[in-house]
């Protein structure tokens, strides 16, 4: 598949059959991941692959949390516990979870971040080249602390997560702005 062809395609897949995906495909994956350009070639990233019930602990984390901080004043939030609650059901769907940890590291916090953005789209991208159905995942992030905890990784932060699987349902592009409203070209007309 043109790589071109792979970014028009791609699309956040929401529901998912039950089918188990390989070690190979995940591995698969993970490597267009590992294979990313990142500042400095740091390669912050690390995964961490979560299944059966240790995944579906993680997403009732997710939905404890947004039972729990009721104290949150709604702005801040902005809506995100109805997003945290729908997507630890996603979660649960997949059979894959990959979590995205970030080396702890103050000096790189910039580079480090658009280095794993990299990464995930890489790992989006040869997921749809392979027919395997994908999400990126932020709303993680409000019980990082916790999932870095259970898995006896505080050394790390985590980053984001991405949930694979059979894509069981093939939703159209969501809307992009048009690239005149985002470009402008400046130049010395001499
Ligand atoms: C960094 C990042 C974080 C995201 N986090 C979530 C998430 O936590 N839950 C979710 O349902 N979608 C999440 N998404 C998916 C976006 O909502 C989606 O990419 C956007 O609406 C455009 O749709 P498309 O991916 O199908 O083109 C995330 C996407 C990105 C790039």
């Amino acid at each position: 598949m043109e790589t071109i062809e792979a970014i028009k395609q791609r699309r956040s897949i929401r529901k998912f059959k039950s089918d188990e995906l390989s070690r190979e495909t995940v591995e698969d994956i993970l490597n267009a991941g590992r294979l990313a350009p990142s500042a400095k070639n740091r390669q912050p990233w690390s995964f961490v692959i979560v299944k059966g019930n240790i995944k579906d602990k993680i997403a009732d984390m997710m939905i404890d949390y947004t039972l729990t901080h009721d104290e949150v004043p709604q702005r801040i939030l902005l809506g995100a516990k109805s997003s945290v609650n729908s997507t630890a059901h996603i979660i649960k769907q997949a059979p894959i979870l990959v979590l995205i940890f970030r080396e702890k590291n103050d000096n790189w916090i910039i580079g480090d971040n658009l280095s794993i953005g990299a990464c995930v789209e890489n790992m989006c991208l040869r997921a749809t080249e392979l027919d395997i159905g994908s999400l990126w995942i932020r709303d993680i992030v409000y019980v990082a602390e916790d999932v870095a905890k259970m898995l006896n990784h505080q050394d790390l932060e985590l980053n984001c997560a991405l949930s694979l699987g059979i894509a069981d349902e093939s939703p159209s592009s969501r809307p992009r702005k048009n690239l005149q409203d985002i470009v402008e070209w400046y130049q010395d007309d001499e």
